[in-house]
């Protein structure tokens, strides 16, 4: 069997009120096709097609070159958004599964399942169905004495009696891919002046085809989406379905509430999320962290036996046994070496903070690579930008930067060193040396300690 994947995502989403693309709005931090995209791409081998239309160029730029592009350039419905993929699979494929972009709870298990529930019938076509009690504008799925799907109706064209049914159309079908081309040509227009692919199954039906569906066992892979409290709702429970991914794998979260993870983020075992967490990008944590509360930590990674507090942090690295917080920000390009500590109030940004340094209250350490166990006191800032340009500060190892001292970039200060509180360092300062005053002035050589 050859099979391919459609996702339809054409539509404006009228009902979002909104200039972005219904399926470029975000469920936990991604775009809502990344979700379905992904499904497909687990099971199928070849690039799914997607079929663009409103927004076109800015669904392509979210979702890459991991799919190939067919545009709709009027949106006549879904049956017409299928049929315009025609010219890219026809004679290429004999199976063609069908999704929607804007059902991203949608399980790629469950998916599967449709698969071989079509390989196993003999219909051109097998669809997928969830038992549910809030209509939302769903098809409803009409059965036969005998149990098998007899049409689809739309809410729209539904009867009184019809519209009490409460097996809802999923929209996800397995497709007999000559079939299909052959049905789509078929579809008469809709009062609304569309085609509708839904029409397909009663095509079938009328065929003589005994046409199954594959019911859901977890009716939320069903709810999808048309406005912004559906949003809402998907949000809530694609954030409840990866927060308990984690508890399972052995993380423990204090309130799976109030902790936002975005799907892409790895978490080590034992660790503990307190509440108000936001996990977001490509962010990593070790084993045996305690993250929050109220900590957002982006696109960074965390080694092991971390503590963070109340924190930003943005593309930085933080190696083990690192203590952070409360109320540090961590900018693009910090790293914190082991045993690290930050007390409150403290912003590093394009630095390296060597194994053991402290730096416990309000500093800011910019451009700057500082050595191993040295102590940075209170009130310390580089001042890395001249108006023109950033300025690197360099500080050795074992170095004593006393309480509001102001390092003037570019400016060196070698190991062992100390400077004086409120001392203002515009040249270089040697090794073992104390420099106090404004601007900063060697007072004498360090005593060694051997
Ligand atoms: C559709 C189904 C309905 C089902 C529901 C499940 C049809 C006619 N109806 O209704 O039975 O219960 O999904 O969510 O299929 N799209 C295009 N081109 C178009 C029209 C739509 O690509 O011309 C895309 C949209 O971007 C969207 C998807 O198809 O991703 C569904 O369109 P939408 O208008 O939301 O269909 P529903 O009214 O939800
Ligand atoms: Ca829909």
């Amino acid at each position: 069997m050859t099979i391919a994947s459609i996702i339809l995502a054409a539509g404006q989403g009228t009902r979002m009120r909104s200039k972005l693309p219904k399926v470029l709005h975000k469920i936990v931090g991604k775009p809502m096709i990344w979700y379905a995209l992904n499904v497909v791409l687990e099971l199928v081998d070849q690039p799914p097609v997607v079929v663009v239309g409103y927004g076109a160029d800015a669904v392509r730029d979210a979702v890459g070159d991991t799919a190939q592009y067919v545009l709709q350039e009027e949106q006549l419905g879904t049956g017409h958004a299928v049929a315009c993929v025609q010219d890219t699979l026809a004679s290429r494929v004999d199976t063609v599964l069908v999704t929607f972009a804007d059902m991203p709870l949608l399980r790629a298990e469950s998916m599967a399942q449709l698969i071989a529930l079509h390989q196993e019938g003999s219909s051109p076509v097998t669809m997928t169905s969830f038992l549910g009690d809030e209509p939302r504008g769903f098809g409803r799925v009409v059965r036969n004495s005998e149990g098998y799907v007899s049409a689809i109706i739309e809410q729209a064209d539904a009867t009184p009696e019809q519209l009490e049914i409460r097996e809802y159309n999923v929209s996800a079908y397995c497709f007999q891919a000559d079939w299909l081309w052959e049905a789509l040509g078929k579809i008469p227009v809709s009062a609304k002046g569309e085609y509708y692919l839904t029409d397909v199954v009663g095509l079938a039906v009328g065929e003589g085809y005994s046409v199954q569906s594959m019911v859901l066992e977890d009716p939320t892979e069903g709810v999808g989406l048309n406005n912004r409290v559906h949003l809402a709702t998907v949000e809530k429970l694609m954030r409840a379905r990866i927060n308990q991914k984690w508890m399972l794998a052995g993380v423990t979260i204090i309130n799976p509430d109030v902790t936002y993870i975005e799907p892409e983020v790895m978490i080590g075992q034992d660790t503990v999320i307190q509440p108000n967490t936001h996990l977001r990008g490509q962010t990593v944590i070790g084993k045996d962290c305690e993250i929050g509360p109220d900590t957002t930590v982006i696109d960074s990674k965390i080694g092991n036996h971390v503590r963070l507090l109340a924190s930003v942090l943005e593309e930085a690295e933080v190696a083990d046994d690192v203590t952070m917080g409360p109320f540090c920000h961590l900018r693009k390009g910090a790293v914190l070496k082991q045993g690290v500590h930050m007390g409150n109030f403290g912003e590093v940004k394009d630095s390296i903070l060597g194994a053991g340094t402290k730096m416990g209250h309000f500093s800011y350490i910019g451009n700057a690579r500082i050595g191993k166990n040295v102590n940075i006191g209170a009130g310390t800032i580089t001042c890395n930008y001249d108006g023109e340009k950033k300025n690197l500060t360099e500080v050795g190892d074992d170095v004593f930067i006393g309480s509001d001292t102001m390092l003037v970039a570019p400016v060196k200060i070698g190991d062992r060193s100390v400077t004086g509180a409120g001392a203002v360092v515009t040249h270089d300062v040697p090794q073992d040396t104390l420099v106090v005053g404004v601007p900063a002035k060697e007072k004498r050589k360090m005593e060694k300690s051997d």
